[in-house]
């Protein structure tokens, strides 16, 4: 092992010959001492051996190694053997001592992965959409760099390791938190990415229209990535920072909410919630949300709408007791309603097991493309919000069944399809898909630096050090992402939109007749 900042995990190479190695859970302290006379490379073992000590086996292709040179070995054998989680432990008084970056990432080679037959969620047929402006024409750096003037950074992938350079620093900790997500991705998968480099933009809306490029004698849209998108806009979507953590609202890492939110919906079975429909945001950010709030609940009206303005002020003081997330599953309806532009808060509220009472959205993020109107949730009108609510909340108070179907479904998909897992393989295959494409290879500026999770967690403080570390992938994975679903032909996706748009409409004929109905009765 190459003094402290080495972190290798790799087989056979350079540890003497044969290798047998012995294998059990403590197996990472045993390694450093087996392996500290080794020179470049570390052997990481990758099985736990049942009913026998030593597991070997036959190298009988190079692996693709980064920093180590491949040899042929001849072992054989086989054994029963499990998968076994493989750490790569932090080492922040090594990063301390030498400002280094740990300078060999590990590879589990494909055989070494158990295959992952399951195919992708739905969702992630969007990939071929979102990068379909340059599948015929390749990545260019000309490209890339056209996205320069509203990207606040560079992020270079080159041989599995993180360079970057930052434009302008972002809104908070969405910066930090998004690289923090992509290294994550390099531990969990490293060594599988091709080169390439991103322009990133952590602004709320996307900036590329597409009529602005659909002119044939135009220049091609800069592949720009950034947190939501919407018809219009050539923006690539990527998961937003909140899956990793939002310290500034303490918002955990999603896979801790998740399971969180899990655990809060036992708590009140839905009959038992209350029969209205809730929100809690912060309505200023945005004139619909204003309007939302004309649907509240007063002396002379009922719309069937509790909704709450957030003061995160006041949170902050009062240590965020009243926006426990977990906590907030207590009605049979959940409003999601757009902010400024797409709001993180639509995985919350979908995951609460109620019915949600969607306002007509603008936007959408990576996963929000795989909604299905009616199925996963209850459209509301946007510009007739309240009595679309009313209509709603009626309505499931009648169909209780459907409607707590129709919130499970929700709550199944975030669980399930949203899972951190499927973060992770839909920013594989989305980054894997667009390295493919580049026609150059990158090269690091001299205004980059390198990034690695220790440069970026060794120095943090407070929550954000608390997120990272509990976002933090513990190791290679040992199974291979999901398998990306075909793209779409034209006439399914036409099919399918085509769909979604009837459920739309089916819902609003419904509620045109409730509403003649009501003003004959009443
Ligand atoms: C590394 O340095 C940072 C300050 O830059 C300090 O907060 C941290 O505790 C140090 N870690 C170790 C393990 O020495
Ligand atoms: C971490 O770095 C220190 C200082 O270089 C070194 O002594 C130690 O062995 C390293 N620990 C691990 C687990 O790599
Ligand atoms: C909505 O009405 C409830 C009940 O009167 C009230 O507590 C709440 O503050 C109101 N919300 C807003 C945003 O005014």
């Amino acid at each position: 092992m190459r003094e402290n900042n080495v972190v290798v995990i790799q087989r056979e190479e350079n540890c003497g010959s044969g290798n047998f190695r012995h294998l059990e859970d403590g197996i990472w302290v045993l390694l450093m001492k087996s392996m500290s006379r080794s020179t470049k490379v570390l052997v990481f073992p990758v099985f736990l051996i049942v009913g026998a000590l030593v597991y070997t086996r036959m190298l009988d292709t190079n692996p693709t190694f980064f920093g180590g040179t491949s040899r042929k070995s001849t072992v054989s054998t086989t054994l029963t053997r499990r998968p076994l989680t493989v750490t790569v432990p932090l080492n922040c008084s090594g990063y301390n001592l030498t400002g280094a970056c740990p300078s060999i990432i590990k590879i589990r080679s494909d055989e070494e992965r158990s295959s992952s037959s399951a195919t992708c969620p739905e969702y992630f047929r969007w990939i071929h959409e979102d990068l379909r402006p340059w599948a015929h024409t390749g990545i260019t750096r000309e490209m890339v760099e056209r996205g320069r003037p509203t990207a606040n950074f560079k992020l270079v992938i080159l041989n599995g390791k993180a360079y970057l350079e930052t434009f302008q620093k972002s809104f908070q900790t969405r910066d930090v938190f998004t690289l923090w997500g992509i290294l994550q991705l390099l531990r969990k998968y490293p060594g599988m990415l091709p080169d390439f480099e991103i322009m990133f933009d952590c602004v709320d809306w996307p900036v590329l229209p597409k009529d602005r490029y659909n002119n044939a004698a135009h220049q091609h849209p800069p592949p720009l990535f950034r947190y939501c998108g919407n018809d219009d806009t050539f923006d690539i979507v990527f998961p937003d920072w909140s899956f990793w953590g939002w310290p500034e609202v303490n918002l955990k890492p999603w896979e801790i909410l998740l399971g969180e939110l899990k655990e809060g919906n036992k708590r009140t079975s839905w009959l038992k919630r209350e029969p209205y429909a809730f929100w809690k945001g912060n309505p200023i950010v945005a004139e619909t949300r204003q309007d939302l709030m004309k649907c509240n609940v007063s002396d002379k009206q009922d719309w069937n709408a509790r909704l709450y303005a957030q003061d995160w002020g006041k949170e902050s003081q009062e240590g965020y007791k009243k926006s426990d997330l977990a906590s907030q599953c207590t009605h049979r309806y959940k409003v999601y309603i757009e902010g400024s532009a797409w709001s993180v808060s639509e995985k919350y509220i979908l995951a609460c097991d109620s019915l949600t009472l969607l306002v007509k959205p603008h936007y959408y993020d990576f996963f929000t493309r795989g909604l299905i109107p009616v199925h996963h949730y209850w459209p509301i009108k946007e510009d007739d919000k309240c009595k679309s609510i009313k209509f709603a909340v009626d309505w499931g108070n009648t169909h209780n069944q459907k409607a707590h179907s129709i919130g499970k479904a929700a709550s199944n998909f975030i669980q399930e399809e949203v899972k951190m897992d499927y973060v992770y393989d839909y920013m594989y295959h989305l980054l894997n898909s667009y390295g493919k494409l580049f026609r150059y290879k990158p090269s690091v500026s001299a205004n980059a630096v390198e990034l690695c999770v220790e440069s970026m967690v060794c120095k943090a403080e407070g929550l954000e050090k608390k997120f990272m570390m509990e976002s933090l992938v513990k190791g290679p994975t040992n199974t291979n992402p999901c398998t990306m679903p075909p793209p779409y032909d034209p006439p399914s996706l036409h099919a399918l939109l085509r769909r979604k748009e009837a459920s739309i409409q089916q819902v609003q004929s419904w509620e045109e007749r409730y509403w003649r109905k009501q003003n004959i009765t009443s």
